[in-house]
């Protein structure tokens, strides 16, 4: 049986996914929030679960923690990823021209001026953790401007986002007190904004919503909240997650080092390997429908876990070995169908840019520490590092 809150499962979750690929594709399990759901494992099942419009955004989870928390989550909980067409439709519309990947690569100078100034203020050191000192201030320095958000706000919303997204805490008061701060703050720069105006993306929204009311006041606010923490809580994790494959076996870093022909194949590997994302979010059966033989009743949740997909043997030959020039990657790490990932063109320039920069600048890097001793984050929506130890030297 899984137990997602068993440390062994939480730093190599691969080999239990494997089991369950082989043994009970589609099961039926407790999550640590308290609510069940049906896990989907296979590549094949997963990709259709994303894509089946049977399976519904719109309706409401139920189960133990569920229940608690709609009243505190409502004025974040009207985002694109949580409704259905046709409010799918105009509220991904509404930021879509701003993610293209020609605006995206509008942004190059400004985050290889990001990536330079982060890795100019650890110059000197012999060691430092990567995650605090690049991987998460990279994405969180990109999104902030995207969106117009004062930089000097980010250490408080890293705090209550990753008591958030963890989700192990959910239903605890710390989790209750850091949505609660969360929302205050996406309060307050909202009427900020509202009173001394402004030409970014947050400005654009406002206006959307003010001028033209084409936005409730509620999804503005969730729109805020999904941008700000899907921007960064994922990318961290591609920045995180892909030094540790290529320092953990460093004759990888090395090839990359001689050969930049093989970065963007590299990129897309750590996505499939050991993506940022290890499930999708909630989906809700509207009617009582099959997934690969299993009925599934209306009402039910259900839930396709990425990371297990991207590792199975039926879509992806020699799936656990990490190939860094692997030539065919349709990866499910950004997710598939209507909620494919909006920041993908976004994360992957990220990347590009932070593994140049710390290729360029640091040839030396390796690990600090054996790769055992590292300690993942638990909960089961995100997969990542609480900490990388790197000697620059
Ligand atoms: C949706 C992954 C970075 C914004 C998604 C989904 C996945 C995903 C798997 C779909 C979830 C589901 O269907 O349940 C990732 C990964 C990232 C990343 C792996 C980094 C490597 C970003 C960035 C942004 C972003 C930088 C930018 C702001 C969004 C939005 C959605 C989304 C807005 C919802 C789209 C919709 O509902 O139509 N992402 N994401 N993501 N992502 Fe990302």
């Amino acid at each position: 049986m899984l137990d997602f809150t068993d440390q062994a499962f939480i730093n190599d979750p691969h080999p239990a996914y494997a089991d369950l690929r082989r043994t009970g594709p589609i099961r039926r399990v407790a999550l640590p929030s308290g609510q069940n759901a049906w896990l989907v494992t296979r590549y094949e099942d997963a990709r259709r679960v994303l894509a089946d419009p049977r399976l519904s955004k719109g309706l409401p989870v139920t189960g133990a923690s569920a229940g608690g928390q709609q009243a505190l989550t409502a004025a974040i909980s009207r985002h694109m990823l949580a409704v259905d067409p046709p409010d799918h439709t105009r509220l991904r519309r509404l930021v879509s021209a701003a993610f293209t990947v020609r605006r995206i690569e509008a942004l190059r100078p400004r985050i290889e001026e990001i990536a330079t100034d982060l890795l100019d203020a650890v110059k000197g050191r012999d060691e430092i953790d990567l995650i605090d000192a690049f991987a998460f201030p990279l994405p969180i320095q990109v999104i902030c401007e995207l969106l117009g958000v004062p930089a000097e706000d980010r250490d408080d919303f890293r705090e209550w986002s990753t008591v958030i997204v963890t989700g192990s805490m959910a239903g605890s008061d710390q989790f209750a007190t850091s949505m609660r701060e969360m929302i205050a703050y996406i309060g307050r720069l909202l009427a900020d904004r509202r009173a001394n105006g402004g030409d970014d993306l947050l400005a654009g929204l406002i206006q959307v919503r003010d001028a033209e009311d084409r936005l409730t006041e509620q999804e503005l606010s969730s729109m805020v909240f999904l941008l700000l923490i899907a921007g960064h809580e994922t990318t961290v994790n591609l920045i995180g997650n892909g030094a540790f494959l290529l320092l953990s076996e460093r004759e990888r870093w090395e090839r990359l080092t001689a050969d930049r022909g093989l970065l963007d194949t590299s990129i897309e590997e750590f996505l499939r390997f050991e993506g940022p994302v290890e499930t999708s979010t909630f989906r809700v059966a509207s009617e009582q429908l099959e997934i690969g033989g299993v009925t599934i009743e209306a009402g039910d949740p259900v839930i396709a876990v990425l990371l297990s997909a991207n590792r199975d043997g039926d879509r992806f030959p020699d799936a656990d070995d990490l190939q860094l020039d692997r030539p065919a990657n349709p990866h499910l790490a950004f997710g598939h169908g209507i909620h494919y990932c909006l920041g993908a063109p976004l994360a992957r320039l990220e990347a590009r840019i932070a593994f140049t920069h710390l290729l360029d600048r640091f040839p030396g890097l390796r690990l600090a520490v054996p790769p055992e001793e590292l300690r993942w984050r638990p909960g089961t929506l995100l997969r990542g590092l609480w900490e990388l130890p790197v000697r620059l030297s």
